[in-house]
């Protein structure tokens, strides 16, 4: 008895795991297009129409201090994406542009360059710390799993352009610098200056730097 009772909690702890790590619910109908009215949770069948799929990614935004810009295929901007899984990024650097280092609690994210030539790395949990990075050129496609801190920097002398594959249709984004030092209302800089190991009046002065708030 004792046994088959240590066997039923293997077996419920193994499966509430599964259900703690599954991505994104599978669709329980063909698709559940946003409803632009927000009365129903779905738009109704009959009015949904082959543009709620279509979407034209143009470039996105450089103009600004990181010299990068993302524009996005994602539900709030093709109402067809809703409940399917998946977020589709175009995303441009200018020659010296960036991402800051962050990650995407909920997705893994599929990098292919269109054009220029970028390098992409990230880095694994604590304790280990390891470092996994590559050049990549046009057609290249590298992966970075889920959850773990990344950075993209262009290398070409010209725009690069990546596009990104997100499987959550929702990926969430925690952009590292800019979380711990824009933080509303601010953290402790006490407190920053220790786990920084840095002055505080150098954490005070990182507090008031303008940090991007992507979207
Ligand atoms: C790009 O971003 C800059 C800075 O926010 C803005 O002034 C400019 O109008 C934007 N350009 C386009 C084409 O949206």
């Amino acid at each position: 008895m004792a046994s088959n009772a240590i066997l039923f909690i293997t077996l419920a702890l193994f499966n509430f795991s599964c259900i703690s790590l599954a991505f994104d619910p599978r669709p329980l109908q063909d698709f559940c297009v946003v409803d632009p009215t927000g009365t129903a949770t779905c738009k109704d069948p009959k009015t949904v129409t082959a543009n709620d799929f279509f979407f034209n990614l143009g470039p996105g935004n450089t103009s600004n201090s990181y010299g990068a810009g993302a524009t996005f295929a994602s539900p709030a901007t093709v109402p067809g994406f809703n409940t399917l899984g998946q977020v589709f990024v175009r995303a441009d650097f200018r020659p010296n542009g960036y991402t800051p280092p962050h990650t995407h609690p909920r997705a893994s994210e599929l990098n292919y360059v269109l054009e220029g030539m970028i390098e992409v790395g990230f880095i694994t949990s604590y304790p280990d710390y390891t470092s996994y990075s590559k050049i990549l050129k046009a057609g290249d496609v590298f992966i970075v799993p889920v959850g773990l801190i990344h950075y993209v920097r262009n290398l070409a002398k010209t725009n690069s352009v990546v596009l990104v594959a997100f499987n959550s249709q929702n990926p969430g984004s925690i952009f590292i610098p800019d979380s711990v030092f824009a933080a509303k209302p601010p953290i402790n800089s006490r407190y920053l200056a220790g786990a920084f190991k840095l002055d505080e009046n150098t954490i005070k002065d990182l507090q008031t730097k303008p940090w991007y708030r992507f979207v």
